[in-house]
């Protein structure tokens, strides 16, 4: 027997146990052993059931990510899920954790399914860019009802046991142990002489309106996952499923994954599952460095971005002190995260009982000395050098030794706030990304000073409080802002030179972004960006005094969402953007005026100028060690910026293109368009001409 899989026997039942840390996932040893073992019991007849069950954490988290776009090794997937399903006597699985992707295709192969109370079942392939290869989507809907099986496969949302239970994915619910529990219905099926119940065998379930079903599907995926194929092509194989006998379809399911592991989306959200994993590694940091316990927490600031953070922390389980200087800041600030709660009962999504569990642990005061016993005290007022040095003065006065001084500032000189503190080794950066309780991105700023052990712990509570932190070092902006800078000033001049916003944004976001940076402007307020710059203009990047026409905006009152008016107009509160000629007008009279030649560029000169000159930044970024490697500044944009995972962020997305072509259009832009601003990054430059990428930089730094 192998080391990944063996079996053990208890009178006429089997029990296999796959081992393969960390998540059981599926590589050749796996499907080796399983080959080996199930051949091994074929032959046994005094064995009249057999219990498929996992070591570890987990029953299978899915194929071993690593093996994809390889060429897999034999015996492959088909071979060892149909051994298993010829058993000639009843197999159970016996599933705990979280059963993903092949772990749900080992699962449907077997004849039964026992699950643990709290196990999962899930098809996430589409988040990897791929669709289930081993079956799945042959298998799932023999076993669900069709509408459940698409829904599985295209939400990629794992199904509670219990409700996995009620669709026909499993046989029994148990909570106790779950091979126990598994061996015990073994032998119920052994007593009643039930043989096996094979999945391929059944017919597909719920197939009435299957016309009108895949049409209301192929309308879902052409409104909420525009430009990608592999929703596409699942529906294709489930169509497969329904039309076709079971091998055929298993046909068009393996042609349709070949071609997808192949393909730049896999690749792309490949490279963000590892680069999501690899942010939280920090180059030459000694695994001796431990995080500092966080058992409670303090937030300067109740309003959205400290009620939003303070939530963050409540939900989980953390208690909170929040302080502001007057008690009606506080009263609404409290009255604020009560709604946010309040919304996610009547949506269903918390229980009563939870709301008030997390408000419970949300405690508002006036007075410093209250956030004494805090473990890690963040602030969040607006962006005021002054109002944040006088903050951390009094903060430093009364937080406990050891304690963590957070800020939140976007922008502002992190190295300079800490100066006003005794313990500069324990200032660091925690950017928060509003609403705070609901976006994934937290850039973790490490301080000239910053001890190791801050930035540890920083990556910790990211877990904690399940954000994915990505760290960074002091600069104007950071990661995320210093790259918005060069994406909105292309943006905004396409404007003044005879684009509209609604052709800039669109552009954009026909490509894949979640917003255009316009309409972004307008919900995060024409304003706030605007005088940023204009008080900061000395730090921003290679951008002395440059033109912006939210400027023009601001001076108008033109501010955005909350003005009613910005680059376009709302109607009420969060009402949909319209196109607002008055302001299209005055911007192109003002790109007149200005001597900027009058044009339209085209979609694609659109794309290209805001990404190449954000990827631009990203390759200064890397040069000037502000950014650790290229896939964390990949994990910021998609994870903070609505940037497409299936495009792999702009690092990965500008080696897809090619890093010379992007270097031979920056050259023509510095020609065509402004020699100022179109200035290759060299790290680009060099890169590009000696045919490399960020990808293999980012490899060789790592050796
Ligand atoms: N293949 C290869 N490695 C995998 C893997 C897979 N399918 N799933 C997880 N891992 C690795 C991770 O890379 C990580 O490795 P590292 O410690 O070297 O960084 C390790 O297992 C632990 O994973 P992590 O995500 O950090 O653990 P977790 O406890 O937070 O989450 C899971 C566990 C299983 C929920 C999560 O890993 C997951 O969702 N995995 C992907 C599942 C999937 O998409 N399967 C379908 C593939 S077809």
């Amino acid at each position: 027997m192998s080391d990944a899989v063996s079996y053990t026997t208890s009178g006429d039942i089997a029990v296999v146990t796959i081992d393969s840390p960390p998540v059981n996932a599926v590589n050749q040893a796996v499907r080796a052993g399983l080959k080996q073992v199930f051949t091994e019991l074929e032959g046994q007849t005094r064995i009249k059931a057999i219990v498929l069950g996992c070591a570890g954490k987990t029953f299978v988290a899915g194929a071993d990510i690593k093996e994809f776009g390889t060429g897999i090794a034999a015996p492959g997937y088909h071979e060892v899920l149909r051994l298993i399903e010829d058993s000639p006597v009843p197999v159970i699985a016996a599933v705990h954790g979280t059963a993903l992707g092949a772990g749900t295709e080992i699962a449907s192969s077997c004849h039964y399914r026992v699950a643990h109370e709290g196990a999962r079942f899930g098809l996430p392939e589409l988040s990897l860019g791929i669709i289930p290869g081993a079956g799945g989507t042959q298998r799932l809907p023999r076993l669900v009802p069709l509408d459940v099986a698409l829904d599985m496969m295209l939400s990629g949302k794992p199904l509670p046991a219990a409700k996995a239970m009620e669709a026909g994915l499993v046989d029994c619910v148990a909570s106790s142990e779950v091979v126990a529990a598994a061996v015990a219905f073994a032998k119920e099926l052994v007593a009643k002489g039930a043989g096996p119940r094979r999945t391929r065998e059944q017919a597909v379930k719920g197939v009435e309106q299957v016309v009108e079903l895949f049409a209301a599907k192929r309308a879902q995926i052409a409104k909420t996952m525009r430009n990608r194929q592999s929703p596409l092509a699942l529906l294709d194989a489930v169509q497969a499923a329904v039309e076709k006998p079971f091998d055929q379809g298993l046909q068009v399911e393996s042609a349709l994954s070949a071609q997808l592991e192949q393909a730049t989306e896999s690749r792309a959200l490949r490279h963000l599952f590892y680069a999501e994993r690899e942010v939280r590694k920090i180059p030459g940091l000694s695994a001796d460095v431990k995080p500092r316990a966080i058992t409670r927490v303090g937030i300067v600031g109740a309003g959205t971005m400290g009620g939003g953070i303070s939530m963050c922390f409540a939900n989980a389980g953390i208690p909170v002190t929040i302080l502001d200087t007057a008690q009606a800041n506080l009263d609404r600030g409290m009255a604020t995260i009560g709604k946010n709660y309040e919304r996610s009962v009547s949506r269903g999504s918390l229980k009563p009982e939870q709301r008030d569990q997390r408000l419970g642990l949300i405690t508002p005061t006036l007075d410093y000395a209250a956030l004494g016993t805090a473990d890690v005290i963040i602030e969040a007022v607006f962006e005021n050098m002054a109002l944040k040095k006088d903050i951390f003065a009094k903060l430093d006065a009364v937080a406990k030794p050891g304690a963590i001084l957070g800020t939140n500032t976007s922008t502002l000189d992190i190295d300079e706030i800490a100066t006003v503190t005794k313990r500069p080794q324990d200032v660091i950066g925690l950017h928060f990304f509003s609403p705070a309780n609901v976006m994934q991105l937290l850039e973790i700023v490490q301080c000239s000073k910053t001890a190791a052990d801050v930035v540890v712990t920083a990556l910790e509570i990211a877990k904690t409080i399940k954000k994915t932190g990505v760290v960074a070092k002091v600069c104007y902006g950071f990661i995320g802002n210093r790259m918005m800078d060069p994406y909105g000033r292309e943006a905004e001049h396409c404007v003044l030179e005879g684009a509209t916003p609604e052709e800039v944004d669109s552009a954009l976001e026909s490509w894949g972004m979640a917003m255009g940076i316009l309409a972004v402007y307008d919900m995060a307020g024409i304003d706030i960006g605007h005088l940023t710059r204009v008080a900061r203009a000395h730090l921003l990047p290679r951008d002395p005094g440059f033109y912006r026409p939210s400027a023009m905006l601001t001076e108008r009152g033109w501010i955005g969402q909350k003005a009613g008016r910005g680059y376009y107009r709302y109607d009420g509160a969060g009402g949909k953007r319209a196109v607002d000629p008055e302001v299209i007008a005055m911007l192109h009279e003002e790109g007149q005026r200005l001597g900027i030649p009058q044009r339209k560029p085209g979609r694609d000169e659109i794309v290209e100028r805001c990404l190449y000159s954000m990827i631009n930044e990203g390759a200064l970024l890397l040069e000037e060690g502000i950014a650790l490697r290229a896939s964390d500044i990949d994990v910021v944009y998609t994870a903070g910026y609505g940037f497409p995972r299936y495009r792999g962020g702009p690092m990965f997305y500008a080696d897809t293109v090619g890093l010379k072509v992007i270097y031979d259009k920056i050259m023509e832009f510095q020609k065509t368009l402004d020699p100022q601003h179109w200035q290759p990054a060299p790290l680009l430059k060099k890169l590009a001409l000696a045919g490399s990428s960020f990808g293999q930089y980012q490899a060789e730094q790592s050796r």
